[in-house]
């Protein structure tokens, strides 16, 4: 057979596939969610996550050094409140468990870096992300509380901001606060596109952030919409976002190479909990490898356009990274 391609030539082994790798990851490109518990001491399984834990105060550098341990140096930071009320207002406590979890981590580790989640429904006694005029979460006085939390995580020494709420122009209202406090050079990543998803179920269930009536269609985006996730991300450069973000990610990957192709910003995606569920679930099972679909998920992020990812299985697949199995 006379064949001038043969594609499988650049297949033939290891060495060359790694040779022509056409998507190169990092560990400097994955971001561990941590999540840390006021009310804990110590560290206790999250049950809705296999393999995933609350750390109390005392304990939320382990989580660090687990991080570091596997090579993984960013991370972002949810809180469980002691105390939950209408408006939320631990979220923005000086002695809040987020503010406290950053001055701990600082403290021992000034140069792991810190990005928090900037939202209301782990603070609300309500679980919607913002306050609430009967029942519906009134945008613009949402932005005060926003702006509030997010000065206050930047005042502990936060490293990075990262708003997940979803009300209009609340990146605007957080970079005026920043700034108007000397903050200027402390970056914002918005959660620009982020879906209302049932992808979330079982981070509700490890941050106690359910709302307690209705759903979040009225601020999160629709999933059938394309183009509106265009205009969230083109809303949130203008109000001078540093980062942009598409979250869920596999389910969401046409709108990350179409997010990654128009805006010139980094772009990061969320590979949230129920997308590692699954996996978790599909694998106690029998049914799938684990480590091969949790390589082979990420990778797809990255060949979508994404230039950074949030995920449970950051510390994994820095490991798989460092090992040469992807990337
Ligand atoms: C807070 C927030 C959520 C997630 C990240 N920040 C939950 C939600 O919007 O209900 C989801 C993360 C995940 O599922 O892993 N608003």
């Amino acid at each position: 057979m006379e064949l001038i391609q043969r594609p499988r030539r650049l297949r033939g082994s290891d060495a060359v596939r790694r040779l022509c790798r056409e998507t190169r990851m990092s560990p400097d490109s994955l971001i561990y969610p941590i999540f840390v518990d006021e009310t804990l001491t110590g560290v206790r399984p999250i049950e809705a996550l296999p393999g995933q834990n609350h750390y109390g105060l005392d304990s939320v550098n382990l989580a660090v050094e687990e991080c570091l341990a596997a090579g993984v140096n960013h991370c972002i930071l949810f809180g469980l409140p002691a105390h939950k009320d209408a408006i939320g207002s631990s979220a923005w406590a000086e002695d809040g468990v987020v503010q406290q979890a950053i001055r701990a981590i600082k403290a021992k580790y000034p140069h792991f870096y810190v990005i928090t989640d900037v939202c209301m429904c782990e603070y609300t006694d309500h679980g919607h992300c913002g306050i609430l005029r009967g029942h519906e979460v009134d945008n613009d006085q949402t932005l005060d509380v926003l702006a509030k939390t997010a000065l206050s995580h930047v005042q502990a020494g936060a490293d990075m901001v990262a708003p997940s709420d979803m009300m209009d122009g609340r990146v605007a209202a957080i970079r005026a606060i920043l700034d108007e406090h000397g903050y200027q050079t402390t970056p914002i990543m918005a959660y620009s596109a982020k879906y209302a998803s049932a992808f979330y179920g079982p981070f509700r269930a490890a941050a106690g952030s359910a709302p307690s009536f209705g759903d979040r269609k009225g601020y999160q985006m629709d999933p059938h919409n394309r183009k509106e996730a265009l205009k969230e991300c083109a809303l949130d450069v203008e109000e001078g976002a540093d980062i942009l973000m598409v979250k869920p990610a596999l389910s969401y990957l046409d709108v990350v190479r179409e997010c990654a192709d128009t805006f010139d910003l980094p772009l990061c995606a969320y590979s949230v909990s129920g997308e590692y569920a699954m996996i978790k679930a599909a694998a106690a099972a029998g049914l799938i490898d684990e480590y091969r679909v949790m390589c082979e998920a990420a990778l797809s992020v990255f060949r979508a356009g994404a230039n950074m990812l949030i995920t449970y299985y950051a510390k994994e697949l820095a490991q798989a990274i460092q090992k040469g199995d992807i990337g």
